[in-house]
């Protein structure tokens, strides 16, 4: 239909490779902030607690709010944090294949739950010393939290978030007032001692800090278990493919990315316009709305030749990290969980088989696998 197509409540989708990059990249692209929605005919629209919150996390910034955040946390998740991490997330997938394993000898077992899951809030539950007996209900929240970032929620998807929003504020606010009474040198208390000198006003520097936290946290938790759940799916599949790549591991870390972009966790991200613009020579309007199609770009043949193919040797490019100022900032950890993973699966599980196609929850933005059973 085009590389930028009228959207029926008004804005564009845009579905080019190229075109979604320009606008990621651009700086004449802004995210839909406060100032944006002001602005807006339709400010009920964005009224919804649970919306106005999210408006505040680090994605929904611009500079000079968003620099200064995003300088804050640095890299966090550089090449020598990577490899200190390591051995952690080994230990911990060596853990839960024990589990899978534990289960599949009466038959079949709900990858998702056992691994997916639990992989991503061991790994960033362990790295802000969040406790373990709190990991379930984290995952919980976060699972109806994320309604609010849907394209078009309900009313009532909204109240459901309403209530999840809260129940995040509560934790992760309780949590940096526990970390502040008890200092020590992890993750969390750095970034605590990096915006007390930052910001002289104590209630700003916890605000900040309660929606750095909470948002890395909730960021990593569902991208992450999709990334995984749709990788065994892709590869596991094909018995063949899942052979080969036990023969080739060499491979591995392309048929991550082939994974990545074949079917890519997030589907849409939102941008305005900050001038009038033409945008594939579309114009676009001051103060548009445009919906970045990661997954149309990604199989863009322009990009990737014969795009709905799934193939692990294509030397091809997505954008399902993001890019620009925004481009996902645990990009590095999500890669770390997902390579772990596939090795130590590829080593224990060479027969691993799938029962059934994977249950998707009804979303458009945030893909989410509920259940992926499989065998050996
Ligand atoms: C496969 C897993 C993941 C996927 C597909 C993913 C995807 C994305 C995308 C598409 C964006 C928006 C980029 C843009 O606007 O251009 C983003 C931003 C972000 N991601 Fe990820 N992400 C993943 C894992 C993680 C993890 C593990 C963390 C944290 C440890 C994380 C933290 C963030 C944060 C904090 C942002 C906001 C960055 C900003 O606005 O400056 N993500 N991610």
């Amino acid at each position: 239909m085009g590389d930028v197509v009228r959207a029926p409540w008004g804005g564009h989708f845009v579905t080019g490779f190229d075109a979604c990059s320009q606008v990621l990249r651009g700086r004449n692209w802004l995210a839909p902030d406060f100032a944006w929605q002001g602005r807006r005919a339709d400010i009920g629209r964005w009224d919804a607690p649970a919306t106005r919150e999210m408006t505040k996390a680090l994605s929904r910034l611009n500079a000079p709010e968003h620099t200064c955040q995003r300088r804050s946390l640095g890299n966090p998740f550089d090449r020598s944090t990577i490899q200190e991490l390591t051995p952690h997330v080994e230990q911990d997938v060596a853990r839960l294949l024990d589990e899978l394993a534990e289960v599949l000898r009466s038959g079949e077992a709900d990858f998702v739950s056992i691994v997916s899951e639990q992989l991503p809030i061991n790994t960033i539950g362990s790295w802000l010393g969040l406790p373990p007996d709190d990991y379930a209900r984290i995952l919980d929240i976060t699972h109806r939290q994320v309604h609010a970032q849907e394209l078009i929620p309900t009313r009532s998807e909204l109240d459901v978030s309403a209530e999840a929003t809260v129940q995040l504020r509560t934790y992760f606010t309780g949590l940096i007032e526990q970390r502040r009474a008890n200092p020590g040198d992890d993750v969390l208390s750095g970034w605590i001692r990096t915006w007390d000198a930052l910001e002289p006003d104590r209630a700003t520097a916890d605000e900040t800090l309660y929606r750095l936290t909470m948002f890395v946290t909730i960021a990593s938790l569902e991208t992450t278990a999709t990334l995984l759940s749709v990788m065994v799916w892709l590869l596991v599949s094909d018995p063949g493919r899942w052979a080969w790549l036990g023969e080739h591991p060499e491979h591995i870390e392309a048929a991550i990315d082939e994974v990545l972009r074949y079917d890519p966790p997030i589907h849409i991200n939102s941008r305005v316009a900050a001038d009038d613009t033409i945008l594939a020579g579309i114009p676009i309007a001051k103060d548009s709305m445009v919906h970045v199609m990661y997954g149309a770009a990604n199989h863009d043949p322009r990009r990737n030749e014969d795009p709905d193919a799934f193939d692990i040797l294509r030397t091809g490019d997505h954008l399902t990290f993001g890019g620009g100022v925004h481009y996902c900032l645990g990009a590095a950890l999500a890669r770390l969980e997902a390579r772990t993973l596939l090795i130590q699966l590829l080593n224990r599980f060479p027969t691993l088989r799938i029962v059934a196609p994977p249950v998707y929850a009804s979303r458009m933005v945030f893909r989410r696998v509920t259940w992926l059973g499989v065998t050996t």
